[in-house]
C-alpha cells in the first residue's frame, strides 16, 4: 500500500499530524530526516509490521502531510509532537528511531521523556551543535529555499546523501530521493532548516542515555562520517556501533536490507 493511502491524520498540539501506524507489537517509533518525511522509512514499515512490531511513523512538523506550524520548528517541538501523537495512540514507551534530524530529535524525546524510551537507535546522527558557520550555511539555504524552492537544494545535497555506488547502480533510489525533497514543502523545510541551526549540544546527555543505544553510520557518509558515530559511541554507556558498508547518509534506503536486520534484531533484543 502507498504511504499517502495508510496516512492516518491526529490532532496534536495544534497541529494536524499525519502518521503512519501499521503492525502490532512492541512500539518502534520512527523519525525521518531532513528533508524528508515519513516515505523514507517504506522499507522498515514493512519489515517491522510483517515482523510483529508496531511501527509508528509521524510527518515531523512542516515536512510531509504535516503543516508547519511557525517560522521555526524546533527539535523540542517536534519531540513533544511526537510524545503527543504517541499520547493520543495510548502508547506509553517505544524503541525510537532517528535518523539524522530524526536523530537530533530523538535527542530531545530521551531528554524530555526518558522513561518512555525502551531503546534508542541513532543513525547519521551527531550530538554537538551547529558552529557559527554551520549555521550561517543553513541559514542560506533557508533564503535559497523560501525564493527558489526545492529543487537546488536537491542538486546540491543528493552527491551527499547517497554513496557514489549508489549513485551509479539505483537510478530508481536517486529519482526516488530527489522526489522525496523536491515535494517537501519550502515553508515547513526553512522552518525545521531553523529549528536544526537553534538546536541544542547534546554532549551531556550522552552519559545520561540509560536506554539499550545502537549507533548506526553509513562508511560513506560525509555529512555525518563516523568520528561522529565514536563520539556517541564512547559516552553512551550502553551502545553498540554498526558501520554499514557501501552506503552514505541514508542508510536505511542505500542498504536497506541490512538495516532492516540490525533494526529488527535490536528491537527484539529489547522486547
Ligand atoms: C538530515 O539528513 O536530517 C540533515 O542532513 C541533518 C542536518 O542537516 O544536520
Amino acid at each position: 500500500m502507498s504511504d499517502s493511502s495508510r496516512t492516518k491524520f491526529a490532532s496534536v498540539r495544534g497541529l494536524e499530524m499525519g502518521y503512519i501506524d501499521v503492525g502490532s507489537g512492541a512500539v518502534v517509533l520512527l523519525l525521518h530526516g531532513f528533508p524528508f518525511d515519513k516515505s523514507m522509512w517504506s522499507e522498515q514499515i514493512e519489515v517491522l509490521a510483517t515482523g510483529g512490531f508496531r511501527a509508528v511513523v509521524p510527518d515531523l512538523r512542516g515536512l510531509g502531510e504535516t503543516r508547519a506550524a511557525g517560522e521555526i520548528s524546533t527539535m523540542g517541538d517536534m519531540a513533544r509532537d511526537a510524545a503527543a501523537l504517541l499520547d493520543e495512540l495510548k502508547i506509553e514507551g517505544a524503541t525510537v528511531v532517528g535518523l539524522s534530524m530524526g536523530g537530533y530529535v530523538a535527542f530531545e524525546f530521551a531528554y524530555l521523556f526518558p522513561s518512555r524510551v525502551r531503546g534508542l537507535i541513532l543513525a547519521g546522527t551527531r550530538a554537538p551543535a551547529d558552529n557559527d558557520q554551520e549555521k550561517a550555511g543553513r541559514e542560506q539555504q533557508v533564503l535559497t529555499m523560501l525564493r527558489a524552492g526545492m529543487v537546488p537544494i536537491s542538486i546540491a545535497t543528493l552527491p551527499k546523501l547517497l554513496a557514489e555506488r549508489t549513485r551509479a547502480e539505483k537510478p530508481d533510489m536517486v529519482k526516488r530521493v530527489r522526489t522525496l525533497i523536491t515535494r517537501s514543502d519550502p515553508k515547513g523545510a526553512a522552518a525545521a532548516q531553523r529549528g536544526m541551526a537553534a538546536r541544542r549540544d547534546y554532549t551531556d546527555d550522552l552519559s545520561n542515555i540509560n536506554a539499550p543505544t545502537l549507533i548506526i553510520v553509513g562508511r560513506e557518509d560525509p555529512i555525518r562520517p563516523i568520528s561522529d558515530a565514536e563520539f556517541m559511541h564512547e559516552r553512551i554507556a550502553d551502545s553498540r556501533l554498526e558501520i554499514i558498508e557501501d552506503a552514505a547518509h541514508m542508510t536505511n534506503m542505500e542498504q536497506a536490507d541490512i538495516f532492516n536486520r540490525l533494526l529488527v534484531g535490536f528491537a527484539q533484543l529489547i522486547h
